[in-house]
């Protein structure tokens, strides 16, 4: 018997060494470049118009402040990258999360799910449409990187020196009070926090059509009529995974799906559950 308490043991260390697993210095082992050239990147982007995203709002009724998302971005998006800097996908989570939250399609408690967190960018974004729905909601973040270690993200503040995501994020103190931060893989982990309801969820891990689906598939089992899923990345060419899980998702009819684009090289779906 204590032989067998030992192997079980033994696996749920190695469980936990895997958790534990993180690429190090997934951004550099030093500041990408200057503050100058995050700030030049910054200014060639912040004013670019995106009509799809400009239409979403309309339809929706709701867009975030445009001062406050360029600032987040400025802090979370701006990196020093071969493709084009876009950081679009936050309107569009807030427009679409106030809206759900206008729906009322809950009691009086909403509970949001992400894979993907990075840096942290859409998660504020959606904390700020909870904040600004004046609505009580949590949101579940997964990622493989941990949330306190201090390392370098390829963004201006690596100018100042090594910083934790928690760092990073200091400023939006009140978004991040709605946010659970986990590290790990959304393979592993999602399973792991036996949520009854997911209302609404953002999907922006791994980008393979296996990954996709897998995580789509446990979403969506715990979601009723109206609730909402985001997939990011649906874009033919670079992310044929994604395009073609999504458009599997869409066969199915089970999620009404709606394309939206902020560049050829840059689209979204917004799956709504019709059943
Ligand atoms: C495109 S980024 C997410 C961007 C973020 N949603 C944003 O808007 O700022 C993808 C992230 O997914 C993470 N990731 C990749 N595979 C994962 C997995 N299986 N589980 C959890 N996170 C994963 C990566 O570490 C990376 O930070």
């Amino acid at each position: 018997m204590f032989k067998k308490k030992k192997i079980f043991d033994k696996f749920f260390d190695l469980i936990g060494q895997l958790e534990a697993n993180y690429p190090k210095d997934p951004f550099g082992k030093k500041p990408t470049t200057n503050i100058e050239n995050y700030y030049k990147k910054f200014n060639e982007v912040k004013n670019i118009n995106h009509p799809e995203i400009e239409q979403l709002e309309k339809d929706y009724g709701y867009s975030i402040n445009k001062e406050w998302i360029d600032e987040l971005a400025l802090y979370t998006q701006i990196t020093i990258k071969k493709s084009k800097l876009n950081y679009q996908h936050g309107r569009l989570l807030y427009t679409v999360l106030r809206r759900y939250i206008e729906d009322k399609n809950y009691d009086n408690f909403i509970n949001v799910l992400e894979t993907g967190t990075s840096r942290g960018f859409s998660t504020i974004c959606m904390s700020k449409a909870i904040n600004d729905g004046e609505i009580l909601g949590k949101i579940l973040s997964f990622d493989i990187l941990p949330h306190e270690k201090k390392m370098y993200w390829n963004v201006f503040f690596d100018n100042y020196g090594k910083s934790s995501r928690q760092d990073l994020l200091q400023k939006w103190k009140k978004e991040l009070k709605n946010i659970i931060f986990i590290q790990g893989s959304s393979r592993t982990q999602m399973k792991k926090t036996h949520l009854d309801r997911i209302n609404f969820a953002f999907l922006d891990a791994e980008h393979t059509y296996k990954d996709v689906l897998s995580e789509y598939e446990y979403v969506s089992q715990k979601q009723i009529k109206g609730d909402i899923i985001v997939f990011d990345d649906v874009t033919p060419g670079t992310f044929n995974g994604v395009v073609k899980a999504v458009r599997k998702i869409k066969d199915e009819s089970i999620y009404e799906v709606k394309y939206i684009k902020s560049s050829d090289k840059r689209g979204y779906a917004i799956a709504k559950k019709n059943v």
